[in-house]
């Protein structure tokens, strides 16, 4: 597997030039017509086949299809940038007050280089690749998107791969992989509460039903769900970011409003902790005479690494850059990612691919109008993704 990264590294200037016009054409979301038309063209040009555009938007897939039979793997990369006026001073910096502050414009790039390396090794490519260009990460709505427009599909994907480049997880440094072994990330849910009273004078309460007293109530009850309720070994986070209520310091307000965040690591405790969520909330209110009316709105599920899968990358991964490099990520974060969709219908693993080098001034953090990577580490991301299409049903 050695001669797969030698290939990357031969192929190192055109995944250089990839991700420095993608750094250049930031674009936001859903929206990402430059971003799309742009590795569109790049792959016709290295004949990658069955090149689909517009999926759920301005999603692209591409096949490499191997000259042996097997299965299909799904390469996803995300291609979104931040509103985020870039201050890296760069030759190639971002002019139109967007920036990739994240890496995902070098996410875009090593998988074009995978593309080109396994499209050069059809004939020892058992099955197919499909390569997934996503948008919109950041907001976590481009995976549903295309899986709702069919990119799991024609022809199915049956395992799926992906990387995040960076400094996100302090312990992986520069050209080392992170592996995680089940729960990486953390299911995303927002949720609105509107407590609902009775308006009235601030002088007799006794006329008014109080949302106030309620909402205040509420939230801290909410929190015993956590703190009285799940197991402590269990991890989950329930944040009140916004309250709100009352216009004047005499009134008794009619309704009072909370929004907030649930993150879970696991489907059973995100499906408790929603439940519990409208009983609280509930009951909460109608002892104190009101009513709670609660929407819940589920997010991309818990990313959760499939273990049998993650040991074969690990295997391989090790194969590839040696142990040294491979180190397995201890915690999960509470902070979500979309590729969760994915690899909630199919077997997968999603991995850290150290991109940050301090050694060379990359010190800033994920969205910080400074981050920058070390171009230097790309053709191990893209010898990550090619050497693993070539050799994961073996
Ligand atoms: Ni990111």
């Amino acid at each position: 597997m050695q001669r797969i990264l030698e290939e990357a590294k031969k192929i190192s200037e055109e995944i250089t030039g990839w991700r420095r016009h993608l750094h250049e054409i930031p674009e936001l979301g859903l929206e990402t017509p430059k971003t799309a038309a742009y590795i569109v063209q790049e792959l016709k040009k290295m004949g990658a086949e069955d090149i689909r555009e517009h999926i759920g938007g301005w999603g692209v897939s591409a096949l490499v299809k191997g000259e042996k039979p097997g299965k299909t793997l799904g390469i996803r990369a995300d291609c979104d940038a931040l509103p985020i006026k870039e201050e890296t001073g760069l030759p190639f910096a971002s002019k139109n007050g967007l920036m990739h502050a994240c890496g995902h414009d070098a996410h875009a790039a090593m998988a074009l280089g995978a593309a080109k390396l396994l499209l050069a090794s059809k004939a020892e490519l058992a099955g197919t690749v499909k390569f997934i260009f996503q948008p919109a990460e950041e907001n976590v709505q481009g995976a549903k998107a295309m899986i709702d427009d069919g990119v799991m599909e024609n022809p199915h994907v049956d395992a799926l791969i992906g990387l995040h480049t960076g400094c996100l997880w302090k312990e992986i440094g520069p050209g080392e992989i992170g592996v995680r072994f089940g729960s990486m990330m953390a299911a995303v849910d927002r949720f609105v509460v509107t407590f609902k009273g009775k308006g009235g004078h601030g002088a007799t309460p006794h006329l008014a039903v109080d949302p106030v007293t309620m909402t205040a109530t509420a939230v801290l009850e909410l929190q015993t769900i956590l703190s009285r309720e799940l197991s402590p070994l269990d991890s989950a986070v329930l944040t009140i970011g916004r309250i709100e209520g009352g216009r004047a310091f005499n009134i008794i307000a009619e309704n009072c409003v909370i929004e907030g965040t649930v993150r879970t690591l696991n489907p059973t405790t995100r499906a408790f902790v929603e439940e519990r969520i409208r009983t609280v909330a509930s009951r909460v209110a109608e002892g104190m005479r009101g009513d709670a009316e609660v929407a819940y709105e589920a997010g991309p599920p818990a990313l959760i690494n499939n273990a049998d899968f993650t040991r074969k990358f690990q295997a391989f991964a090790t194969g590839l850059a040696g142990a040294e490099k491979v180190k397995e990520i201890g915690e999960p974060t509470m902070g979500g990612e979309d590729v969760a969709y994915f690899l909630e219908m199919v077997p997968g693993t999603f991995f850290v691919h150290g991109g940050c080098n301090p050694e060379k001034g990359q010190v800033y953090p994920h969205h910080n109008p400074k981050f920058d990577l070390d171009e230097e580490t790309f053709p191990l991301g893209t010898a990550l993704f090619a050497g693993f299409a070539l050799t994961w049903q073996n």
